[in-house]
């Protein structure tokens, strides 16, 4: 396997980050996850633009033309590991970089961000897709700026674990008492024909599935309204989906030990499932 750090393609065991790197020390950082169908990076512009965007929200000072480099970079590494063909993920991360003495305030004079690429073969969760997984509803705990994808991810970690320990596939995360997102996808619930997730805001990560599934809605016509669903709805929902890049369109059957409606996949996560995977493989 061979990665891409900060301007070297290297064997991943030789692949090293300081100690001092903000990344390591801090979690002071971010990070995309690309799904790649032979080749074709699904939906690049917008996560490279979520990328600026967490830079940006960060406050790192990434150079502009190492950050034009990075499509190019991914693709040779695709090569390098012979995944241009099939299904493969690219991960992208970007520290603020090694600093010392460590200080939380940002290091002075700037230093260099921390730019690691990987990539991996991927294969789709099929049969969660067309089974549909069971979950339990946690506390939403993380902090309020959750649209920022950074790689201080402990209570998606936690609530992840807990669901694994749990014996269930993942949490649905309820802040205030409604429901936000789960620790690595986006949410979307189906009542009366009409499709409801939480508004693109500071509470959840904007999905680049999500914002896919928005458009996919508007063509199939199913109206959409994003407004949050409270908890004490869940069990009288008509369909309850997660969405993400490698969890694709997956849907909710059972919460906390309780069926939900017929306990299969509904009919409209299954025509938004279809037309997404029609999208991505084209
Ligand atoms: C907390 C959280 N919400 C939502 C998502 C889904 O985002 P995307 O569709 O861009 O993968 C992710 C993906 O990692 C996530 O970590």
């Amino acid at each position: 396997m061979i990665v891409y750090l900060d301007g070297d393609f290297l064997r991943q065991e030789e692949a090293k980050i300081s100690v001092a790197d903000r990344g390591f020390i801090f979690g002071d950082g971010i990070y995309e996850v690309i799904r790649v169908v032979n080749g074709n990076f699904f939906r690049e512009k917008e996560h490279l633009d979520r990328l600026k965007e967490g830079l940006e929200g960060l406050k790192i000072d990434f150079d502009p033309s190492e950050k034009a480099k990075i499509p190019e970079v991914s693709r040779e590494l695709l090569k390098k590991n012979n995944q241009l063909t099939g299904e493969a993920t690219v991960y992208l991360q970007i520290t603020r970089g090694a600093a010392w003495p460590r200080t939380h305030t940002f290091p002075e004079p700037t230093v260099k961000p921390t730019l690691y690429i990987s990539t991996d073969t991927f294969i789709p969760h099929t049969e969660l897709h067309e089974k549909g997984v069971d979950v339990i509803t946690l506390s939403d705990v993380r902090w309020k700026r959750c649209n920022l994808k950074t790689i201080q991810l402990l209570p998606n970690i936690l609530a992840k674990q807990k669901a694994a320990e749990a014996g269930v596939n993942s949490a649905v995360m309820i802040r205030d008492g409604v429901i936000t997102e789960s620790p690595n996808a986006n949410i979307f619930a189906v009542r009366d024909g009409v499709l409801y997730t939480f508004p693109a805001s500071n509470y959840i990560l904007n999905g680049i599935t999500r914002q896919t599934v928005i458009e996919l809605a508007d063509k199939l016509q199913i109206p959409l309204k994003e407004t949050p669903i409270r908890e004490e709805e869940l069990y009288d929902l008509d369909e309850l989906f997660f969405t993400g890049t490698t969890t694709d369109i997956q849907p909710i059957i059972e919460i906390n030990g309780r069926r939900l409606a017929d306990g299969k996949p509904g009919q409209v996560v299954k025509k938004i499932r279809k037309a997404y995977n029609e999208r991505m493989y084209g």
